[in-house]
């Protein structure tokens, strides 16, 4: 089972989504709309979603490093740092993001919905840094004609896989995302012989059936993001990539959204990726994919929302390590209304 108040990462994947990635302007109104803001998003993807429940609608909220230091709230989720850049066999940036949506629903238009009616919440508080519209690509394939998405976990591995526990108690409850977006040379990967791109997926293109681990190449997508611990247990995490693009302008690509309870993970993967595991062995994959972002949040489950909406500091002061908050909020300094919990679902 998810922890109680979480937001909700496990939700299913979905049809459409809406990725934003926003900065807070400087000054301390625009701060306020945005404690505001944490504090109504859940009565606001309610107003949405209940005119269609099966429409699957969902809103992650995540927020990045510097906006966490400048929310001032006393102590940090252990893992929450800015995206470190990777500059290997190929490139991986990082660029500015204080607040990610990830929006999803079985039609875009419930995410363009709430999408819009968060933009006017915020209005002047914040810059747009990245609006991508995604969509599910026939058999859940990317538009390098892959399925992406197969070796999720679910279940119970799903839950242990995603979400802060005990490690970080004040966090409980909590998770980590890394978004990238990357842009496809498309006439070079169609180049590439259907048995090489197996090779470097480590799956067949039609089929999806993995290969036998003795016939993986050692710089297989799946073979340098399969990690485990030291006690060889596998570090999984959570993908949701989306494909968008714009047949107009040539431009195909695939939105990299990977959820976790520690980042380190899928630092790890991105190191193997970029730099190669032996160094110089990277993934082929990047040969025709580009990555142009890459930022890091932090997502506070709904108590953690309601204390930055309220204004008050992470952690309850007469316990070291916090905990969830153990009561309702009150007394909010931010302008809000106050309305809603993720608790109840969304
Ligand atoms: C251009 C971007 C990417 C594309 C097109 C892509 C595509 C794929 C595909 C087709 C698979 C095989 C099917 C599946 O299990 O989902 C896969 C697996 C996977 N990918 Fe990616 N991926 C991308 C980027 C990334 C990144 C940046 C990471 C992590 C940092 C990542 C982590 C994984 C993991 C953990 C698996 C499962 C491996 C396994 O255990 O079999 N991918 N990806």
């Amino acid at each position: 089972m998810p922890p109680d108040a979480s937001q909700p990462v496990d939700a299913p994947l979905s049809r459409s989504a809406i990725f934003i990635t926003l900065t807070v302007n400087r000054g301390g109104d625009a701060l306020d709309a945005l404690r505001g803001l944490c504090a109504d998003l859940p009565s606001l993807v309610k107003a949405v979603s209940f005119r269609s429940p099966p429409a699957g609608l969902s809103c992650i909220m995540g927020l990045g490093a510097d906006l966490w230091q400048r929310l001032d709230m006393g102590a940090t989720p252990a893992g929450l740092h800015p995206f470190r850049a990777i500059q290997g066999v190929h490139a991986a940036p990082s660029t500015p993001g204080d607040v990610l949506f990830h929006i999803r629903a079985s039609s875009l238009d419930f995410c363009f919905e709430l999408a819009t009616r968060l933009m006017q919440r915020l209005g002047g508080a914040v810059s747009v840094q990245d609006e991508t519209h995604g969509f599910k690509f026939f058999d859940n394939r990317d538009l390098l004609g892959f399925v992406d998405g197969t070796e999720n976990p679910v279940g119970l591995d799903l839950d242990a896989a995603v979400f802060i526990g005990d490690e970080d108690p004040g966090f409980a409850g909590g998770s980590y995302v890394i978004v990238q977006k990357y842009l496809h040379d498309l006439a070079a990967w169609e180049a590439i012989p259907t048995e090489q791109q197996e090779r470097i997926i480590g799956r067949h293109k039609l089929s999806d059936v993995e290969f036998p681990d003795k016939d993986k190449a050692s710089y297989a997508h799946n073979v340098l993001t399969n990690i485990e611990d030291a006690s060889g247990q596998a570090l999984e995490i959570l993908r949701d990539n989306m494909p968008f693009g714009s047949a107009a302008r040539g431009e195909f690509g695939t939105y990299f959204i990977g959820y976790a309870r520690e980042p380190g993970r899928i630092e790890t993967m991105l190191d193997n990726m970029f730099l190669g595991d032996p160094p110089g062995n990277y993934d082929r994959l990047l040969d025709v994919s580009r990555a142009v972002t890459g930022c890091l949040f932090f997502i506070p489950d709904a108590d953690m929302l309601d204390r930055i909406g309220a204004g008050q500091p992470a952690l309850d002061a007469e316990t070291d390590a916090g905990g969830a908050a153990d009561g309702a909020p009150t007394g909010r300094a931010d302008g809000s209304l106050g309305l809603g919990t993720l608790k109840q679902g969304n």
